[in-house]
């Protein structure tokens, strides 16, 4: 039988949303369902690859013969980046990770009191741009969650975090996106893109790879 042209790939794939905390019951997050990123786990599995899924809180089934990790937090998941980031082959970066964490996380439940309150926030770090800023980087691809300007904003942070592919999705379009089945994807890389349409997570997450495929064949024969 032919090779899985994923056979003896290591990729690490990070899904769903992160939590911040602000005290003990309450938190920052956003509407991830985890569902784009865990249908890029269960792809890479069936073309072969050994999957590593670092995961934010969502409720779905981690797929067969998939290793995953449960974070809550944009910290606690670049620490479990990093710590098995050595030796992967392809990271994709498609979790949904809050931008800014609470300053001061408060010890005790935060009491009602004055007419309004502020939080003051912090950046977190970008886990996307410290992997592919390692030396050995794996091939590294992000996505984009934009509401306007989706390939110009994509092609930004193609080039900023100095990613090797970037997949762009509008997630101001009704029925994809944040939470939905469907979505659809505009797939970025230095010197070419190329569209996907709409379609489900499931099929846009085999496409998806496809292209990452076709890249490394590309760039290893270059
Ligand atoms: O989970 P679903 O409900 O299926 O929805 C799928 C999705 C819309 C969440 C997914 O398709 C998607 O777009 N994921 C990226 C969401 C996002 O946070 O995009 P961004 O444009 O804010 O971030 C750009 C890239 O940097 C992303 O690869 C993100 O994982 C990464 N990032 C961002 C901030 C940060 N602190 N660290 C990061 O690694």
């Amino acid at each position: 039988s032919q090779p899985q042209p994923l056979q003896g790939k290591k990729i690490m794939i990070t899904a769903g949303p992160t939590r911040e905390a602000i005290d003990p019951v309450r938190y920052l997050s956003n509407h991830s369902s985890g569902k784009m990123g865990y249908a890029i786990a269960h792809a890479a599995q069936a073309l072969g690859a050994n999957v590593t899924l670092v995961s934010g809180p969502v409720s779905l089934s981690t797929p067969d013969k998939v290793k995953r990790v449960d974070v809550n937090s944009a910290e606690d998941m670049l620490n479990a980046v990093m710590s098995d980031i050595d030796h992967q082959d392809i990271f994709i970066g498609c979790a949904a990770v809050a931008d800014y964490k609470v300053e001061q996380v408060a010890t005790d439940k935060i009491k009602k009191s004055a007419e309004h309150m502020q939080l003051r926030l912090a950046r977190n770090p970008d886990i996307l741009a410290t992997v592919a800023s390692l030396d050995n980087k794996p091939f590294t691809v992000g996505f984009a969650a934009e509401t306007s300007n989706v390939i110009e904003y994509a092609q930004g942070k193609l080039e900023r975090k100095n990613l090797d592919m970037i997949a762009a999705n509008d997630v101001a379009i009704q029925g994809q996106g944040f939470n939905a089945d469907n979505n659809a994807l505009h797939v970025l890389w230095s010197g070419g893109q190329h569209n996907l349409p709409t379609a489900t997570k499931t099929e846009l997450a085999r496409q998806l790879l496809q292209l990452i495929i076709e890249r490394m064949d590309n760039d290893e024969n270059s």
